[in-house]
């Protein structure tokens, strides 16, 4: 059926993206890094779920990942070969204070990665963009207290998680993020429970949990935490550092099912709200969460005292923008379910007329859509007025997973350069003719990675990586020249 009915060609754009754009390629600590315990760094959420096994697609664990810990003077190089002006990666919290705990001892061992990282950075002229919590809680946290479900205990170690970082790094680092998706962390990890902590109602899946609360109280946590430490980089950070700081949001475009339909209009903003809105309206708009989200949920949705509204509101200098696809949003009649988190509506993979939302990669989830991607810059710049840094983009390739050893055709990635050409025009095309103020891109992700609960079937990389080698040999990808010249061609 008409597949591509959203791609219209446009004409070319060249020079549209300010002089000052930065571009390059994001990764997580836990997806890359390997030494899982090595040189004193203690375990995380995620090292505990793999090894208690039965969760990840392929039974693999992040022991070694690409094992960048070892080789990140060879991945600077690349990244620099590449040709990106910036780089976005994670702090593995557990790497730093392996307990986690604000009283806990500090692992110098870890600063001293981080510092050398930073350093070859600078030295090849590559900012970096660092993330402060890609979804990795110090296992010691989640057994004293629960990690983010208690608050109280928990935001005063985050805080002091932070500040380290900012004592430590702030000299050289000018461009922090607190959190990585806090929806999907939150989501992933205690309604579906297939992402650790793995927590979620139900009971053939996981242990424990309350899908229908936990999200929103863990929700709740990461917005306050955020908050405090912002507050902190500003009052005693920024003065002598001058540096920015944010958060990053996951977000995917809703559209209506039938755009006849004011009842799927309302659905698909509905949605938008409950995807996006529930970070970022306390985040730049209101200080509070959508009403939509609070007439569904009630009192399963925390409130902010006036103080903690008053700390939310403008807490981050940018929009962290994640986003990877579109999908099409059908109404229901019927009352929502308690453990619905989307606004009670259908979410399918074609429209009224049968237009399918765009080519499937190896990702379920993940549709080329790059249609939505325009709506979605303009929506977030019209509703939010803040600039936008895409701080996470990319896809898998359908049957590149099943790859193992590269050959030269495997390199030839076309379903990933017809992705990042058709987004990256969109993205030209918002920037140029609606006026949307973009400032930053990074791809995901620089090399082929573990993906979570995808283990090491997913691959997202510009960089092929042969993981039956011992030193994770990587291949750079068509790709990754194409991105290059594209920057070169919009970039002022
Ligand atoms: C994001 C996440 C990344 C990566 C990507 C692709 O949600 O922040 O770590 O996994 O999705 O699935």
């Amino acid at each position: 059926m008409a597949q591509h009915q959203h791609q219209q060609k446009q004409q070319q754009l060249e020079n549209v993206l300010r002089s000052d754009f930065v571009w390059g390629y994001a990764t997580a600590a836990a997806q890359i890094e390997g030494a899982w315990d090595r040189d004193g760094r203690g375990p995380s959420i995620w090292d505990t779920l793999a090894h208690a096994g039965g969760k990840i697609k392929d039974a693999s664990t992040a022991d070694e990942a690409t094992r960048s810990y070892d080789f990140y003077k060879q991945d600077v190089a690349l990244l620099k070969q590449l040709g990106v002006t910036a780089y976005r990666f994670s702090l593995s919290w557990s790497r730093i204070i392996p307990l986690g705990g604000r009283q806990d001892p500090v692992n110098q061992l870890g600063i001293q990665f981080y510092n050398n990282l930073i350093d070859e950075l600078l030295a090849n002229d590559i900012v970096p963009f660092v993330t402060l919590f890609h979804w990795d809680v110090p296992q010691a946290l989640e057994d004293r207290y629960g990690g983010m479900l208690d608050q109280v205990q928990y935001t005063p170690d985050f805080v002091r998680f932070a500040t380290l970082c900012f004592e430590q790094f702030g000299d050289r680092v000018k461009n922090w993020i607190t959190y990585n998706e806090p929806g999907v962390f939150s989501l992933a990890g205690y309604a579906a429970g297939v992402h650790a902590p793995a927590r979620s109602s139900d009971r053939s899946l996981n242990e424990s949990g309350d899908s229908s609360t936990e999200p929103f109280i863990v929700g709740h946590t990461e917005l306050v935490s955020h908050a405090i430490v912002v507050e902190i980089y500003r009052r005693q950070f920024k003065p002598v550092q001058g540096g920015q700081i944010g958060i990053t949001l996951s977000g995917n475009w809703s559209e209506p099912w039938d755009a006849e339909d004011e009842r799927d209009q309302a659905a698909a903003e509905r949605t938008r709200q409950f995807d996006i809105a529930w970070f970022a309206d306390p985040v730049y708009r209101t200080g509070d969460y959508p009403q939509c989200m609070r007439d569904q949920l009630g009192d399963r949705l925390p409130r902010f005292t006036t103080e903690q509204s008053k700390l939310v509101l403008g807490s981050s200098d940018f929009y962290g923008m994640n986003s990877y696809t579109s999908f099409y949003v059908k109404h229901r009649d019927s009352s929502p379910d308690i453990n619905d988190h989307k606004g009670n509506v259908d979410i399918l993979d074609h429209n009224k007329q049968g237009v399918r939302r765009g080519s499937q990669s190896d990702t379920y989830w993940l549709c080329t859509s790059p249609w939505g991607f325009r709506k979605l810059l303009n929506w977030i710049w019209q509703r939010y007025q803040v600039p936008i840094f895409v701080t996470e983009n990319g896809t898998t390739v359908p049957g590149e997973s099943k790859i193992t050893h590269v050959t030269a055709n495997s390199l030839h990635d076309t379903f990933r350069i017809n992705f990042f050409t058709s987004y990256l025009d969109a993205l030209a095309h918002a920037v140029a003719e609606d006026g949307v103020d973009v400032r930053a891109y990074f791809g995901w992700t620089f090399c082929d990675n573990w993906e979570w609960a995808a283990g090491y079937t997913d691959r997202f990389g510009v960089v092929f990586v042969d993981f039956d080698t011992p030193e994770k040999k990587r291949y750079v990808k068509k790709s990754a020249y194409v991105v290059c010249d594209i920057f070169n061609r919009l970039i002022k």
